[in-house]
């Protein structure tokens, strides 16, 4: 009866010292060392295993270390083992934080500003207040709706679009495809916190960004499957856009010779918006494994129908 960890080593120690401290009856195993795999009931890792699950044959639940599922190729995973996404406060407050600073960036014309620093050129560009600078965010899941809410007292008129409906005080709700154009239309700074799934990828392309007003700024928080990059380099080229924040790409690693990089408009960073804190981390499994003792529902359960 162990649980194997099998992600960055550095923080599996953090890992095998939580669950050592709040669950000492736990066999914690940290890849490679796995020992008798037969015995291995619960995986907890970023990327699913190199080896066929096969090789677990007693695999009772798979968490995914990061929010977002898309990693894992759903339809390989036996249906009788759950897949289990990552529910945690770290991973809330590292989004709050970089979501607020990139729609303040964009809000503050930063990109320009940094760009004029380069070249010597001390120049305002003309203000525009946060009442007039309309938010819109894409996915109201739990992430989406902790960035909308920390946005709030900015005074930016703020929006959500989401598959489903979903209310949240002060913001204007948006749900399904119908109502994608009005929410676009509506939308100065586009933040994409949606999961990545066959409906999403390759969302934010030339159609969409047409439906911006003129000029609208991007942040890409969700996956890097989500942008058409091409779209968005001419989306910048011809002024659809006025600039981009990314914190996703496809691939990643970004290939050295890839525009993003030195792009004017571009902001680009390494995946980092946003991670897991081991910590916290730790005690959502262990509150899940007792929740799966004791025949409860698993809290962040993933729907393979719907992919997240
Ligand atoms: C990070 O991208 C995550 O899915 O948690």
């Amino acid at each position: 009866m162990a649980l194997l960890y099998m992600a960055d080593p550095i923080r599996g120690d953090v890992w095998r010292r939580m669950l050592a401290e709040r669950a000492p009856e736990l066999d914690v195993r940290l890849w490679p060392e796995v020992g008798d795999p037969g015995e291995i009931r619960w995986l907890v890792a970023w990327e699913p295993p190199e080896e066929p699950l096969a090789a677990f044959p007693a695999l009772e639940i798979i968490f995914s270390i990061g929010a977002g599922v898309d990693q894992f190729d759903l339809k390989s995973i036996p249906p009788r083992v759950p897949v289990v996404r990552m529910i945690e406060p770290g991973i809330a407050e590292g989004m709050i934080e970089y979501a607020v600073m990139a729609v303040l960036a964009l809000h503050r014309d930063l990109p320009a500003y940094v760009n004029q620093q380069h070249r010597r050129l001390w120049q305002p560009i003309p203000a525009r207040p946060a009442t007039e600078r309309r938010v819109g965010v894409m996915g109201m899941g739990r992430l989406g709706r902790a960035v909308l809410e920390r946005l709030a007292p900015f005074g930016f008129p703020l929006a959500g679009w989401n598959r489903s409906p979903r209310e949240l005080p002060g913001v204007e709700s948006f749900a399904g495809a119908a109502s994608l154009p009005a929410f676009l239309a509506r939308t100065d700074i586009l933040v994409c916190l949606l999961p990545l799934t066959e409906d999403t990828r390759g969302l934010l392309d030339r159609r969409l960004f047409a439906g911006l007003p003129k000029s609208a700024a991007l942040v890409n928080v969700g996956r890097g499957g989500h942008l058409v990059a091409d779209d968005l380099l001419a989306a910048l080229d011809d002024g659809t856009l006025s600039a981009a924040v990314l914190d996703v790409a496809e691939p990643e690693p970004l290939p050295p010779d890839h525009p993003f990089w030195n792009h004017p408009r571009i902001v680009l960073t390494p995946h980092i918006a946003s991670q897991t804190r081991p910590e916290s981390a730790a005690l959502a499994v262990l509150d899940n494994l007792r929740r799966h003792a004791a025949g409860e529902a698993l809290n962040g359960i993933v729907d393979r129908a719907r992919g997240y």
